[in-house]
């Protein structure tokens, strides 16, 4: 039987980053040939898209910014298995924070792209399956 781990992106709007985040980690485990092992999805924290059945159901939930932590945080189940933390936590170059592109230019999401590729090499190393 093949364990699936589950991964549910965050940022605000679920308008840039964390559709962002979830399309370029599909993209590098459909590369690698590991899609089957995991489930992936996004959400945002502006609309109320996450509910508290998601911090039972997924194993990762990962967010952009200080700002979406906190607002998980306040809602996150005491007895919930989710581990929710900074998807920047996994950025080779340490830069934690995956800020909002939206009121910016076309550089922002550029940034974003570089360092969502980083931070989903990342994540997978950090499975220990690569
Ligand atoms: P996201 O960016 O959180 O990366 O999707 C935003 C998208 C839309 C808005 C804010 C942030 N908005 O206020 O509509």
């Amino acid at each position: 039987m093949t364990e699936i781990t589950s991964v549910l992106f965050v940022c605000l709007g679920n308008i840039c980053r964390s559709p962002m985040a979830e399309a370029v980690f599909q993209s590098v485990i459909d590369k690698r040939n590991y899609s089957s092992n995991f489930r992936v999805d996004s959400a945002g924290t502006a609309d109320y898209h996450v509910c508290k059945q998601d911090f039972y159901e997924f194993d990762y939930i990962l967010c952009m910014d200080e700002s979406n932590l906190q607002d998980l945080r306040s809602i996150q189940p005491a007895n919930s298995k989710a581990v929710v933390k900074l998807f920047g936590k996994y950025d080779s170059e340490k830069d934690e924070i995956i800020r909002d592109p939206y009121y910016g230019g076309v550089d922002g999401f550029d940034y974003n792209f570089a360092q969502v590729t980083r931070c989903s090499h990342g994540f997978l190393k950090s499975l220990s399956i690569v």
